[in-house]
């Protein structure tokens, strides 16, 4: 048993307006803390990107308060949230998520340019849909054509008049015919040149990408907060079966502010009977 706290760690700001806001050391050691993949450079498993995950929760495992996570988030939060996305090749979100959170493309404000992986553009928000019922994302769809442009990812049987439609905003990715493959979907995202997937949610999405072995790393910001009340957890899937193997997370660093724990873990998936 080792002693973490308290100790010395990055310096963050009080509030996070603006990338802008940060001394240059604070983005470096966080860019150092966070750096892609396992060993700062993994790209993932062949044919598909490193899937990172982000999330927070309440310290009793709430992932909403008031149906939504703004409210469990704090600067620090934000800020690690900031550094994830400046180090991101796409934002992959479910579209339960896009609609609850009014998802947006990400703001240049929010990025520290020098970060970026070649020089890349910012990165572009994909959403996952079977239903192409992307209302309450109008600003997620009014990106302008380019690599910044949002990308939906769906099924070849999703309603062809709402595809068309949206094929004018956003780029359409097909993977699956009733359901969306998500393994499909990463080859395909992979093989438009997006190896640093940043997972933002929701429980649905990522548990589908644990249960299929895809989820490589989780970022989780604990919120010192009760909670209580109903929400779920960060990840929801069917249950596995009793004596099923369970993936395991090895802890890469943990660190804290102002009562939030942030925690980086690696996953593994020895012995692990995917479902998919
Ligand atoms: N605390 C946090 O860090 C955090 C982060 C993210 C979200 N959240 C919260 O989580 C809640 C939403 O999470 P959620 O689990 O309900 O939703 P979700 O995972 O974001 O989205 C589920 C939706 O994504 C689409 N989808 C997912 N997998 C699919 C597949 N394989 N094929 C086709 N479509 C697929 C479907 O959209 P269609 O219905 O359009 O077909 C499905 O209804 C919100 O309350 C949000 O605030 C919290």
């Amino acid at each position: 048993m080792r002693q973490i706290y308290p100790v010395q760690g990055p310096d963050f700001p009080a509030a996070v307006p603006t990338a802008a806001d940060y001394l240059p050391a604070t983005v470096d050691e966080l860019a150092r803390l966070y750096g892609n993949g396992a060993a700062g450079g993994a790209t993932g498993s062949p044919g598909r990107g490193w899937v990172r995950a982000n999330m927070v929760d309440s310290v009793d495992g709430a992932v909403t308060l008031d149906g939504r996570s703004g409210g469990l988030s704090g600067p620090a939060d934000r800020t690690v949230f900031m550094m994830l996305r400046s180090l991101a090749d796409l934002v992959l979100v479910g579209a339960g998520t896009a609609r609850t959170e009014h998802y947006r493309p990400v703001q240049a404000t929010q990025i520290w340019p020098q970060l970026r992986r070649d020089g890349a553009a910012l990165p572009p928000v994909a959403v996952v849909t079977a239903s192409l019922d992307l209302s309450g994302c109008e600003r997620l769809l009014s990106a302008p054509p380019g690599p910044t442009q949002t990308i939906v990812i769906t099924t070849s049987t999703a309603p062809a008049e709402r595809k068309a439609r949206l094929g004018g905003m956003a780029r359409i990715v097909e993977a699956g015919a009733d359901r969306v493959d998500i393994r499909e979907a990463l080859g395909k995202l992979a093989g438009l040149g997006y190896l640093s997937i940043l997972a933002e949610g929701g429980p649905r999405l990522l548990g589908q990408l644990a249960e299929a072995g895809l989820l490589d790393e989780l970022c989780l910001t604990t919120s010192p907060v009760l909670a209580a009340g109903s929400a779920g957890r960060i990840v929801t899937s069917p249950a596995r079966p009793a004596d099923a193997a369970r993936p395991r997370l090895s802890l890469a660093h943990v660190l804290t502010d102002d009562d939030f724990l942030l925690c980086r873990y690696l996953i593994r998936y020895d012995g692990y009977a995917t479902t998919t």
